[in-house]
């Protein structure tokens, strides 16, 4: 629920402008108070009647509006909300966040305004992917703005990939999980999740069996108790949680990246399976079969993400948790590789083919801290995830 809560709608001007009527009807029938703001060019796509009439309220355009000017200046307009959410956030609306440019309304609102900001970005695949909307959005996560979506799919202007708008529901989803009120209120938390595929040329890839249930249980348990998680995670099977920023990577070097780019945090949780060794020279061309014999692969090693965060020297998070799965001598592995990656607490678990723990849905494990092994009976994995997150609330409330 969102009762008494305020929100500040800023609907940029993209085709997405239209799922943002049916935000406004979302959030409004959980309770929350919606005062919209439409920039120009969000005027080519939805109309001030149709935003004002579903919100219940004046929608703002103009920045040099003397009449608004006199009720309430552009300063207090960026403060009368608990959050500010900016749906759909077009490439050209994050660019002038990034900037910190002022000269319409949405933007100068967004410069001064004091309150937590979320984007739900929406645009063409190939303007997403663009080196300089990516830069754009590192900054501003590193700015703290949290980022709802974009989805894969079908794109209006018929291309496929990432771009879409959020769906209202998962917006609404992101803004309750914002608003969670528990004892990780106000704490930044990190989790790297699934495999990571590493290329051996563009249609083969190495890959392992994680299917990344255990580390999007633990960011769904972390979110829930009002973490405002960063979910890193490789090509896994199952769909992140709601209420959490996502960041989709493949390989082990770009989840490194994406790893720096969501510091600081309070917390990190290092739940993927990330490989150990990519092949050295993948290129664009395929394979081909040859008389001269079978092809061979070069390895080199990758960075191990766990052990450099857990060994920062400016900047760690406070709580930092690797995991070690483990086929022999679990105990012993898992204790070493604590001191080894230099992190706080390892949560350890067999892996053996007979356990059924990879790729399934329980996980017997061993948290492994200072004050030594803690072995947990088997349970399922939403639960292991619960029962860590209580731990990780319990940990940073102390520290
Ligand atoms: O070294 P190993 O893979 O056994 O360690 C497992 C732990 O280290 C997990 O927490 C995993 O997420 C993390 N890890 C990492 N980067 C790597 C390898 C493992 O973050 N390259």
């Amino acid at each position: 629920m969102l009762a008494g809560k305020h929100i500040l709608l800023i609907i940029g001007g993209g085709i997405a402008a239209f799922k943002s009527l049916d935000l406004i009807r979302r959030l409004r029938e959980r309770g929350a108070e919606v005062t919209p703001v439409l920039t120009r060019a969000g005027t080519e796509f939805v109309t001030p009647l149709s935003v004002s009439a579903l919100a219940g309220n004046k929608v703002f355009q103009e920045l040099f509006d003397l009449g608004d000017e006199a009720e309430m200046g552009h300063i207090q307009l960026s403060r009368i909300a608990d959050l500010v959410v900016v749906a759909p956030a077009t490439a050209d609306l994050m660019a002038k966040m990034a900037q910190g440019h002022a000269d319409d309304l949405a933007s100068t609102l967004l410069l001064a305004t004091d309150t937590p900001v979320m984007v739900a970005p929406a645009m063409n695949v190939r303007m997403w992917e663009h080196a300089a909307t990516q830069r754009n959005l590192a900054t501003l996560r590193a700015d703290a703005t949290s980022v709802v979506g974009p989805n894969d799919g079908d794109m209006a202007c018929g291309e496929f990939g990432p771009g879409r708008m959020a769906e209202p529901m998962e917006i609404v989803g992101a803004i309750e999980a914002h608003f969670a009120d528990g004892p990780l209120q106000g704490k930044r938390v990190l989790v790297t999740s699934g495999p990571t595929h590493e290329p051996i040329d563009p249609v083969r890839y190495i890959a392992n069996r994680s299917s990344g249930a255990q580390g999007t249980a633990i960011a769904r348990a972390l979110a829930s108790l009002g973490a405002r998680v960063v979910f890193v995670t490789g090509p896994a099977d199952i769909a992140p949680p709601d209420g959490v920023d996502v960041i989709r990577v493949q390989t082990a070097q770009q989840m490194l990246e994406a790893v720096q780019t969501a510091l600081p945090v309070d917390a990190a949780v290092f739940a993927a399976a990330v490989a150990d060794w990519r092949v050295e020279g993948a290129g664009d061309r395929k394979l081909k079969k040859s008389k001269d014999g079978l092809p061979s692969l070069n390895f080199a090693e990758n960075p191990d993400i766990l052990k450099t965060v857990a060994r920062m020297e400016t900047g760690r998070p406070l709580l930092v948790v690797g995991f070690a799965a483990e086929t022999d001598d679990v105990l012993a592995n898992a204790t070493a590789k604590r001191t080894r990656k230099g992190c706080d607490w390892i949560v350890a678990n067999d892996v053996s083919p007979e356990t059924g723990i990879m790729g399934g849905h329980e996980n017997a494990v061993t948290l492994i801290t200072d004050d030594g092994p803690e072995s947990w009976v088997r349970m399922g994995k939403d639960a292991v995830a619960v029962k860590l997150a209580e731990r990780i609330a319990e940990a940073l409330g102390t520290k």
